[in-house]
């Protein structure tokens, strides 16, 4: 049986010249056999890594461990041979070939890997048997509910017996009633000795892992004092695109916000001083950075939780940066004593 670890995994994507980073040195151990659900909101990163596992993407860096396979480092015909007969994939959108009905769709990957015509038939019609859909073997996807078609593909996935199963939002467009069946069935799977890894946002599937791996933390962490920190000049304090997790007052020092751009450039955004703070939208909404703040000289911070520095400035203060946040303040703002301070540009 093949687990999957997975180590530093880093994805960039250029956005709009933006770069954005949805997976910033990402750690996960999935245990052979076992049922992992990989939860986070939309946009957290849930269809880039398992498209990193599936070999589909490439990551900007990290690595992707199973069984005795670097996923990361694999091409040409070891990289086919991977997608083909190691990881099966059910994807968010299932991918169905229209023309085709349910038994030639779960065909389709075993006629790839040279399965005779009458061999690849019964085994998709053993697999929809598999996924209770016996009924439904010569149905067209148009002619299935959600949850079928859902089905369907996972007995597609399923098609050449692979040891790693990934789902991307397995449920996420179907009923109730749809879902039970679908749950159902992925259980029955890991049952099989395979290991599967689920991605979803949906916490009602909690009831069905073996393991769960959060993508972003849940809620927001607790009121904690404030931490005083030292950063010396260069050294970066946040990076755009990664998790929010501080707020930042200077107490003493320079630091500057820049914009990191698609090919390597950068875009200043402000220059901060000591009694002004930083980094509140991204810890406050749960969001990203949307840009990087490193120091320019040695500096001293004071570093809030989101609900400590709620708790600092009040409500109205807060309401007030959360209004002016984003917006770069030209020439800093107005000095105050900590933390009741101007804001700035806030990633
Ligand atoms: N090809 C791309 N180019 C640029 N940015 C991308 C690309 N694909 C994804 N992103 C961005 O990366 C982040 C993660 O996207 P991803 O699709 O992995 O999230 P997700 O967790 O699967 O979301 P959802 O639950 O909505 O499916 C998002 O902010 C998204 O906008
Ligand atoms: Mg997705």
């Amino acid at each position: 049986m093949a687990g999957l670890t997975i180590t530093g995994l880093t994805v960039e994507y250029s956005s709009g010249g933006y770069t954005a980073r949805p997976l910033d040195g990402f750690d996960a151990h999935i245990a052979p056999g076992a049922l992992a659900l990989l939860l986070g909101p939309s946009g957290c990163g849930k269809t880039t890594l398992l498209s990193c596992v599936a070999g589909i993407l490439s990551p900007t860096s990290g690595s992707i461990r199973t069984g005795d396979i670097e996923v990361t480092t694999l091409s040409g015909a070891a990289l086919t041979e991977y997608r083909r007969r190691h990881v099966g994939v059910v994807f968010q959108a299932f991918n169905l070939i229209p023309s085709l009905d349910a038994t030639e769709n779960v065909m389709v990957p075993l006629r790839a890997a040279g399965i005779s015509r009458k061999a690849a038939r019964a085994r998709a019609v053993d697999l929809l048997g598999q996924v209770d859909l016996a009924h439904r073997i010569d149905h067209r996807p148009g002619a299935l509910s959600g949850g079928q078609q859902q089905r369907v593909a996972i007995a597609r996935a399923l098609a050449l017996d692979p040891p790693l199963v990934l789902a991307d939002e397995p449920t996420a467009h179907l009923d109730y009633i749809q879902v039970e069946g679908v749950l159902r069935i992925l259980r029955r799977l890991a049952d099989g000795g395979r290991t599967i890894a689920i991605s979803t946002h949906d916490e009602r599937l909690l009831p069905l892992a073996d393991q769960v791996v959060e993508l972003a933390p849940r809620g927001r962490p607790p009121a904690r004092p404030p931490e005083l920190l030292d950063v010396a000049a260069g050294e970066t304090v946040f990076r755009q695109g990664s998790r929010a997790e501080l707020i930042f007052v200077i107490e003493d020092g320079e630091i500057e916000i820049v914009r990191e751009l698609d090919h390597g450039g950068e875009e200043p955004i402000v220059r901060l001083v000591a009694g002004q703070h930083f980094g509140e939208i991204g810890p406050l909404f749960g969001l990203a950075r949307s840009a990087t703040a490193r120091a320019r000289t040695d500096a001293r911070l004071l570093a809030y939780t989101a609900a400590a520095f709620g708790d600092a400035v009040g409500p109205q203060r807060l309401a007030e940066v959360i209004r002016g946040a984003g917006v770069p303040v030209s020439g800093g703002a107005p000095r105050i004593d900590a933390p009741s301070t101007g804001g700035a540009g806030s990633p």
